[in-house]
């Protein structure tokens, strides 16, 4: 399946984000992840559950029935499973014969995030979950802010290419004006890092409205001043970007606190094989809890993903036949994707030996 050369193109050895934390209740949910139906809900603990999401009987959606302190009762003959899957009650009869586990899957309760582990058992390890003390998240000093989802009708790597090369700012999102172009003509450094791969720009921009909306009105200045942007690829499931981080004032003064870092987080889970879970998040190390700040950038970030989610849905309902029709044009922009890609197929050559025909 384009752009890989296997039948799927899904990672399956990773933790992705199956929820935000506030999605989780009392009241069961499904969501298709990895191409499965998963049911999600809280033990009376608190405790976070995620299994396979329709029941063996009749296949019906366990997320249509009703808890049972920790068991899901089935809502269409009643049929009854523990937190662990097993099924413990069969109404119409009064022993259950054949032992029967539904799978159930490690989901990880981290802040805000919940995250689910469908891959191999045996490979599954909480410390591969992305390095929440690289991007600011439940770490002193940092604020947690503009939580969103967009379900994205494209394939995952589509989302992955997008935030990979940011020379689409100017185009899709020409709103954000001057900012976007800076990046554009910036050139790339990458570096290989524990945590990520990473992709630098360092120049300089004007000061402009958008950096006074996000620094508030009181940083205001004149002239050029220089900033570094980062992206990190933490994986398949976990991107960051930002907002340009300010390294010098334009009077060639030191940078004061106020002008923090902002990140953007990207979760992308994907549904299908064409169809994503985009999960969107931000942290930020100054105007910590500052509300108006919250709702601009929240406001800011649901107009931005959207258009990343229009261009991209566009793109997914055109790209088999011109896939088949004639290969991409690749620019020299193009590096820090064509490099996720790789990191991506080295993934799937391990999980997935079937070449697409
Ligand atoms: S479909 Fe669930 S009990 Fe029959
Ligand atoms: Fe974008």
């Amino acid at each position: 399946m384009y752009p890989f050369k296997y039948k799927s193109s899904i990672v399956k050895n990773r933790w992705y984000m199956a929820a935000f934390s506030n999605e989780i209740s009392r009241q069961p949910i499904e969501r298709t992840l990895l191409d499965t139906p998963v049911v999600m809900y809280r033990k009376e603990s608190g405790t976070p559950v995620a299994m396979y999401g329709l029941c063996p009987h009749r296949y019906f959606p366990l997320a249509k029935g009703r808890l049972e302190g920790d068991d899901i009762v089935c809502g269409y003959h009643g049929f009854k499973f523990s937190e662990s899957g097993e099924c413990v009650e069969i109404p119409s009869q009064e022993v259950v014969k054949a032992r029967f586990c539904q799978p159930v899957y490690p989901l990880e309760e981290r802040g805000p995030i919940c995250w689910i582990w469908m891959g191999d058992l045996d490979k599954c390890d909480t410390n591969l979950i992305p390095p929440y003390h690289d991007f600011g998240l439940d770490q002193e000093g940092w604020y947690y802010s503009s939580e969103n989802y967009f379900h994205l009708e494209g394939r995952s790597q589509l989302l992955v290419d997008n935030l990979m090369d940011l020379t689409h700012l100017p185009y899709i999102h020409q709103q954000l004006g001057e900012g976007g172009d800076t990046l554009k003509k910036i050139p790339i450094e990458t570096q290989e890092r524990d945590e990520s791969y990473r992709i630098l720009r360092k120049g300089k921009m004007p000061w402009n409205p958008f950096l006074a909306l996000i620094f508030g009105e009181s940083a205001a200045y004149e002239g050029l001043a220089d900033f570094v942007h980062l992206s990190d690829f933490y994986g398949p499931e976990l991107i960051k970007t930002s907002i340009p981080a300010i390294t010098k004032l334009p009077n060639g003064e030191d940078v004061p606190k106020e002008l923090g870092q902002m990140l953007i987080l990207h979760g992308i889970t994907p549904e299908t094989e064409t169809t994503t879970h985009y999960f969107g998040f931000s942290t930020r190390n100054f105007r910590l809890g500052d509300k108006a700040l919250d709702v601009f950038q929240y406001e800011s970030e649901l107009q931005v993903r959207q258009q990343d989610v229009d261009a991209i849905k566009a793109v997914e309902e055109r790209l088999d036949v011109a896939a088949k029709k004639h290969k991409e044009l690749l620019a020299m922009a193009d590096v820090p994707a064509v490099q996720a890609r790789r990191k991506i197929e080295a993934m799937l050559a391990k999980e997935n030996p079937i070449l697409d025909e």
